[in-house]
């Protein structure tokens, strides 16, 4: 069986559904189910039989080791992270406690649970490391993507965190020989993600009649990816990824995110148009910027297209069309998930940005709540 890591988060809920569908193959499901956990993206297979599910905190490195010597897993693909750069920027500690301090304990229990293993399954045996494309820092408008041999240079202190963890599994390939790979992937998209993120915010609130609320100049560029893609690269980095490698993982969809907001609007206007008939262009907001907002990320994925022969099946128009025909398709589980912890922290986020902002066409922070 293969043991997952933040399994009811985003992406790797995303994840174990797909596996569950297309692999007999048992999964153990370990998440603390912090505030980004919902066990509801899982209803789907929540009698399935071959999914365990444990509420656990991989910072328990003695629980950790138990569950491994319990369920005996192939695999570990480590999902589990704090994953919001706006939420490391207004309170860092809990992204060193779980990317480095939980990632390490992780890689502690693992290390003492491979060292027991028959030799055949410790050759075949994966600790498969999930992280992101921030650790190489920003980019320029004509600087190339980033490749694997680029070197480290984070910027905000989640893309810190991960850039810690990267380097704390690299580690254990060279000092003690655990198989590890890591992947880079740049940013996701798709069913199931928290709306504290730039596309299910903007869905949520467009369709909520509130503001739309764009950092800056809104001219920051990310490389997206839907999040069915990047879960079928993790099976093809499991699958044939060597050992000790690194696979970044991008969708070749560099979009500023203006143009993100604005081709939101036009499926939005299409399929959900407003009562009264105006564009949800209106609902567009300038607010305070990001402070140490990265400017440009771009993924090289030759590598991984080349040597494991994967390609995104998504461009950005059908996967970005796919993810608003899901959300308004499932909009009890947006209802849901906006009824926790969510809403204090848009009050948290957006309220402290009027202060000192000078841009026009700022929208009162009462207005996002
Ligand atoms: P998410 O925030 O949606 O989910 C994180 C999950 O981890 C949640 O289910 C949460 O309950 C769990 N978790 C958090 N702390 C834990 C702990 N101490 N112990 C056990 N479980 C814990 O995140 P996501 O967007 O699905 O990202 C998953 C992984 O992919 C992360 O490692 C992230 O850095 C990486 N990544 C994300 C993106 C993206 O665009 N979202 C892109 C590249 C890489
Ligand atoms: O690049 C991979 C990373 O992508 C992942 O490692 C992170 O886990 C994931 O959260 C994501 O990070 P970003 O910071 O790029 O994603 P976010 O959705 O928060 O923001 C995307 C862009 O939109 C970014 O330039 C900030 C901007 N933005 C975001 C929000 C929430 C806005 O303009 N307004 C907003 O309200």
């Amino acid at each position: 069986m293969i043991f997952v890591t933040g399994g009811a988060g985003f992406i790797g809920s995303n994840f174990v559904l797909e596996w569950l569908a297309q692999s007999p193959e048992p999964v153990v499901n370990v998440d603390k189910l912090t505030y980004a956990g919902n066990l509801g993206n899982l209803a789907d297979v929540a009698h399935d039989a071959r999914l365990v599910f444990v509420q656990a905190d991989i910072n328990d490195t003695a629980r950790m080791a138990a569950l491994l010597s319990q369920h005996k897993p192939r695999a570990i693909l480590h999902f589990a992270a704090e994953s919001h750069v706006d939420r490391s920027v207004h309170g860092p500690g809990e992204f060193i406690t779980t990317n480095i301090n939980g990632t390490f304990s992780l890689l502690e229990a693992t290390r003492a649970y491979w060292a027991h293993l028959p030799e055949a399954d410790k050759a075949a045996f994966r600790f498969l490391h999930v992280s992101t494309d921030e650790v190489y820092g920003t980019l320029g408008p004509d600087d190339a993507p980033f490749a694997e041999t680029n070197a480290y240079a984070p910027n905000s202190p989640y893309a810190a965190s991960k850039a810690a963890s990267d380097h704390l599994v690299r580690a254990y390939y060279h000092t003690y020989g655990l198989p590890v790979v890591t992947t880079n992937c740049s940013n996701n998209y798709g069913p199931y993600q928290f709306p504290e993120k730039l596309i299910p915010l903007m869905i949520a609130n467009a369709l909520a009649g509130k503001a739309l609320p764009i950092y800056g100049d809104g001219q920051q560029v990310r490389d997206w990816l839907y999040v069915g893609d990047h879960c079928a690269a993790i099976r093809a980095v499991l699958a044939d990824g060597i050992v000790g490698e690194v696979y970044n993982i991008g969708g070749w969809n560099e979009r500023a995110n203006l143009d993100v907001v604005h081709g939101l609007i036009e499926l939005l206007d299409d399929l959900a148009p407003r009562a009264d008939g105006a564009s949800y262009k209106t609902q567009i907001a300038t607010v305070q910027d990001r402070p140490g907002h990265d400017r440009r990320y771009a993924i090289d994925a030759r590598k991984i297209a080349r040597e494991l022969g994967w390609k995104p099946v998504e461009t950005f128009e059908t996967g970005i069309r796919k993810t608003v025909q899901w959300y308004l398709a499932n909009s009890d589980w947006m209802k849901d998930v906006q009824s926790g912890d969510y809403l204090k922290w848009l009050e948290r986020n957006y309220a402290g940005r009027d202060s000192n902002v000078t841009q026009p066409g700022l929208v009162k922070a009462a207005s996002f709540l």
